[in-house]
């Protein structure tokens, strides 16, 4: 390995970890985090999201108050569906009330999702 390369590493790695938190919304990377668990889910695994998938969504409810917030989420995850691949959106839409969440409904997942539709 080359030394120039584990520096990149190092430099990332304290980068994420001492990067402050601007404020209560979540960054790109944790909404990602949040949903990885779901994604088994989302495509059509199992009858019903895991048990950390849900406790991931009612953490990330609690972080979005704002529309703004929201819309930011969407914007994640829309610029991850390269990523994410395709999910069943059925299951997208009624995630939350599987989690018994109140989660405010996620608009159906796709590379031209619409996020200023988000309510
Ligand atoms: C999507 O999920 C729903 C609910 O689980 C299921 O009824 C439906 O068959 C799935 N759709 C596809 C295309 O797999």
């Amino acid at each position: 390995m080359n030394s120039k390369f584990i520096i990149v590493c190092v430099l990332t790695t304290l980068f994420l970890v001492v990067r402050p938190a601007m404020s209560a919304a979540p960054s790109c990377d944790a909404v990602i985090t949040s949903f990885a668990p779901c994604l088994s889910y989302l495509k059509n695994v199992g009858s019903l999201p895991s048990t950390s998938c849900c406790d991931n969504i009612k953490v990330l409810d609690q972080q979005l108050p704002e529309k703004q917030d929201r819309k930011n989420v969407c914007q994640c995850i829309k610029l991850a569906v390269p990523v994410i691949g395709t999910v069943n959106n059925t299951r997208v839409q009624d995630v939350s009330n599987s989690c018994g969440s109140k989660l405010y409904e996620i608009p159906p997942i796709s590379p031209d999702m619409n996020c200023d539709n988000v309510v």
